[in-house]
């Protein structure tokens, strides 16, 4: 019995000390799944953030306004790593986004909008040309203000819609390209790309509307609301549809599905709803810093105004205004800053509405 055991125990000890050699010689395991969640952030206060240039030494640009969005060599795919891949690990906002942009029309931001009040960025498809028709022909007319601008951001497109984008771009300029392919997924690169073309082209704007082509937009309400005593000085915060306690879907099914390493939370941090948002310019460079650490999440309005958005600090200020839902009532239009699910020939019902002066409205 005892010579039984003891060769066990030398068994064991060889085995053990075998285990111990490999695992001091094997490199770190990369696909042992790491505990949920790793609250790693870059140190926004020490940290340059990648995306930020000097401004001083930014420009010029990396590719001309005018140079066809063709002759730009674009990987806008870094590959996921393996690990990523199988499920053990999360893909990291810094592994998916590529900075810069193939069409930055700087000069949609003069003097780098230390002149202007507002700047409107809506986020666009490449196949959506006749929703930026319906938004140029009626709310987009802001943009002729010198204290507006205005702008659409899209992805890469396919490589049959380029020469299309080529034409409207060169009629209207106004069409910033970043370097993602334009996807569902890719929601949140593009909300990225666009706080990425703020920081660098038009650093100095005080207020930011992030909208959608969907949206229609009552601007001078907009202003209104913006110079409330109020809101006029704030500083790091976010105004929108507010929701809170939003659970994550976890059923792989739904359109909305977050696995627990995209979020491992159980509920959402307050966030403010996509279709239409206002920043204050002083988050986005935070943003900007913090976001490359972050586990990859699509949902983009609960990753910037949510996650970061919690993460930095940053308020997130529910207004009634911006019902950024379906509104047919004309003096409803009057009364709200964003009315969503807006297609073509509404945009220019919703116009007529808020223009012709016609309604007898209590406000
Ligand atoms: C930005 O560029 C200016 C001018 O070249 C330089 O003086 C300044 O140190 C730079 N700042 C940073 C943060 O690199
Ligand atoms: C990858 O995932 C599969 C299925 O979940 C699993 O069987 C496999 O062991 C994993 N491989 C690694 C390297 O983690
Ligand atoms: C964008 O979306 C496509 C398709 O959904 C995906 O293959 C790609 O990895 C995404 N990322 C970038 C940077 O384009
Ligand atoms: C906002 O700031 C400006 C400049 O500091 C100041 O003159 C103004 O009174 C402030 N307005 C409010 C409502 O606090």
């Amino acid at each position: 019995m005892g010579a039984v055991r003891r060769s066990h125990v030398a068994a064991l000890a060889i085995v053990t000390a075998l285990l111990l050699f490999l695992l001091t010689r094997l490199p770190p395991p990369a696909a042992l799944p790491l505990p949920p969640a790793p609250q790693v952030y870059r140190d926004t206060t020490t940290a340059p953030p990648t995306p930020v240039t000097n401004k001083t030494t930014a420009a010029p640009p990396l590719t001309s306004p005018i140079a066809p969005v063709k002759s730009v060599p674009v990987s806008p795919v870094s590959p996921p790593k393996a690990a990523a891949k199988n499920g053990s690990l999360p893909v990291l906002t810094g592994d998916v986004y590529v900075a810069g942009h193939e069409k930055p029309h700087p000069e949609l931001c003069p003097s780098l909008g230390a002149k202007l009040r507002l700047l409107i960025l809506v986020t666009s498809a490449p196949s959506h040309s006749a929703a930026r028709d319906a938004v140029r022909m009626t709310w987009g007319h802001f943009a002729v203000r010198s204290d507006i601008a205005f702008a659409f951001v899209i992805g890469v497109p396919p490589d049959t819609m380029r020469p299309a984008i080529e034409a409207e771009d060169t009629l209207y300029g106004d069409i910033i390209v970043g370097r993602f392919m334009d996807s569902y997924s890719n929601l949140t690169l593009k909300t990225l790309s666009m706080l990425e073309w703020v920081d660098t082209y038009c650093p100095r704007v005080q207020r930011l509307l992030k909208t959608d082509d969907d949206m229609f937009i009552n601007v001078p309400k907009l202003i209104e609301f913006m110079k409330a005593p109020s809101r006029v000085n704030a500083t790091k915060t976010i105004w929108g549809k507010v929701v809170k306690k939003s659970l994550p879907k976890r059923t792989s099914r739904s359109k909305y599905f977050v696995s627990p390493l995209q979020f491992p939370g159980k509920v959402f941090p307050d966030f403010t709803t996509g279709p239409a948002y206002l920043l204050t310019t002083d988050v986005i460079r935070l943003i900007l810093a913090a976001a490359p650490s972050q586990p990859y999440l699509r949902l983009e309005d609960v990753f910037i105004t949510g996650v970061l958005g919690n993460k930095l600090g940053i308020k997130r200020q529910h207004a009634t205004e911006f019902y950024n839902r379906k509104i047919a009532h004309p003096c409803a239009v009057q009364r709200g800053v964003s009315v969503h699910m807006v297609r073509y020939h509404e945009q220019f019902d919703l116009w007529r509405k808020l223009l012709d002066g016609k309604m007898k409205c209590a406000s």
